[in-house]
């Protein structure tokens, strides 16, 4: 009977292929909504402009720097990029570390913090002198009007720096650059991680016209037609669309799907009611969703002897690395209760095999809703080129996708169930989205020059 109410209880998270059809469906309906000029202010898939209008021709070159802000490291880089008959790019990067402090104090600490790792990283490289260009991962939402602006439309997963909302980030960089007054620098691109990880994969593999984080957040951009986007207008060729689906459901088109245990987890987190979508399916609430069910089942005496223990009570204690080391079928179950022992939670063999079960459960259903988002949106494509048959690349990057045990094959396997006309292949960036960033950014030096 106990095993029955457990299985009920995770019953609500297994998903029919119909039910996937509907998210598929409902995605499609949103990316529209954003797409068009009469629902775009209202509309919770932003589908915002990048001012990206190709993917890498090989072409590109110099030295850039590049930032990297928003997934689990924040990085500085130096990329030097060389065109011609053998390309090559040569990178250089250091992880700094963002005290939550910062991340969640005032826009001037964490801009000031920004500008203090840039300065460190030019001093280690010798290179303070130099007055690089410099590209921008940012990976949050943000309303641009060209290459170089880049409004914040709102903070989204652990970030809640004030001041920055509404405001103009590159300024915010300029001028934390000017208060430093130790170095000048060329803000030439403000960019999406999905936007820096598609070009960083389309620069080995033309056909990758799709960017995907399954991180930290869970994003995706992609090549749309220009006639499409309607807020920036144009009659031919095309522009990346960051689409910010992580708010997909926030107008509660996916309320039926949502548990009671997703509603927890939302109302636990730095922004209630807000990326609905991504506090589903991203790493940096899969752990939590986990957490809510275990401390319910606990509850009904199912688990841990029916003690809640401190360490269930603490936010976020399951990181993405350990539901994917709970997960690993290379595990015995006596590893599973050493790692639950490890987080602080004294567990029987019994409940270890539930934990498991759990884990699974949660992040199958992680998998999947992402893969009937990506569904609608290769199908999207297909659509926009009057095809039967699509044949692309989809640039892929985040700790989760590449982490996880079973993560990227259930997706795999949901994309090509629920869009069957398409043939997706799926390239993983080894080298983060700075690689991209960096070639976005000469492509804007070379545009600036032609204007000049
Ligand atoms: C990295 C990119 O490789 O992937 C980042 O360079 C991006 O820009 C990240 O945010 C996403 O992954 P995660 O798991 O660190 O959020
Ligand atoms: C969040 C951000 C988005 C980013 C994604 C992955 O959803 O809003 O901009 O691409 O996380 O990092």
């Amino acid at each position: 009977d106990q095993a029955r109410q457990i299985q009920e209880t995770l019953a609500e998270f297994r998903l029919s292929k119909g039910q996937l059809l509907e998210v598929k469906k409902r995605m499609r309906m949103e990316i529209e909504r954003g797409l068009k000029k009469d629902t775009h202010k209202e509309a919770t898939v932003k589908m915002l402009p990048t001012f990206v209008r190709s993917t890498p021709d090989g072409t590109e070159n110099g030295d850039f720097l590049a930032l990297d802000l928003g997934g689990t490291n924040f990085r500085v880089l130096l990329v030097k990029i060389r065109s011609g008959k053998k390309r090559t790019v040569e990178m250089h990067n250091k992880i700094y570390a963002i005290p939550i402090e910062v991340m969640q104090g005032t826009g001037e600490e964490l801009f000031d913090h920004i500008v203090h790792c840039i300065s460190d990283f030019l001093d280690y490289m010798g290179m303070k002198s130099a007055r690089l260009p410099l590209g921008f991962t940012f990976s949050f939402p943000c309303h641009q009007t060209s290459l170089d602006a880049g409004i914040l439309v709102t903070w989204t997963k652990g970030f809640k720096a004030t001041d920055c909302e509404g405001e103009d980030v590159v300024e915010l960089l300029r001028e934390a650059i000017k208060r430093k007054e130790e170095f000048e620098l060329d803000v030439v691109a403000i960019v999406n991680d999905t936007v820096g990880t598609m070009m960083t994969c389309a620069y080995e593999e033309p056909t990758c016209e799709v960017g995907l984080i399954a991180g930290t957040g869970s994003n995706a951009c992609y090549m749309e037609e220009l006639k499409n986007i309607e807020i920036v207008g144009g009659t031919e060729g095309r522009m990346c669309v960051n689409m910010e689906w992580g708010a997909f459901g926030d107008n509660g088109c996916l309320d039926d799907i949502r548990t009671k245990y997703d509603q927890a987890v939302d109302e636990n987190s730095l922004n209630e009611g807000k990326q609905r979508y991504e506090k589903m399916c991203s790493g940096m609430y899969l752990g939590e969703i986990v957490r809510q069910i275990l401390i319910d089942l606990t509850k009904r005496g199912f688990l841990f002897r029916g003690q809640i223990s401190e360490t269930l009570k603490t936010r976020g204690i399951f990181e993405t690395k350990f539901l994917s080391q709970i997960e690993s079928d290379r595990l015995a179950l006596l590893q599973v209760r050493a790692i639950l022992q490890q987080l602080g939670l004294d567990s029987t063999c019994d409940d270890s095999i539930i934990v498991k079960e759990v884990c699974g459960t949660v992040s199958r259903r992680a998998a999947q809703i992402c893969g009937a988002g990506m569904a609608a949106v290769v199908d999207k494509i297909r659509e926009n080129r009057g095809l039967d048959h699509l044949d692309i690349t989809v640039g892929v990057d985040g700790t989760l996708y590449k982490l996880h045990p079973h993560f990227s094959r259930i997706f795999h396997q949901t994309v090509k169930e629920l869009a069957p006309k398409c043939d997706v292949n799926f390239l993983l960036s080894e080298d983060g989205s700075g690689k991209g960033a960096a070639l976005i950014t000469a492509v804007g030096c070379r545009q600036r020059e032609l204007d000049a």
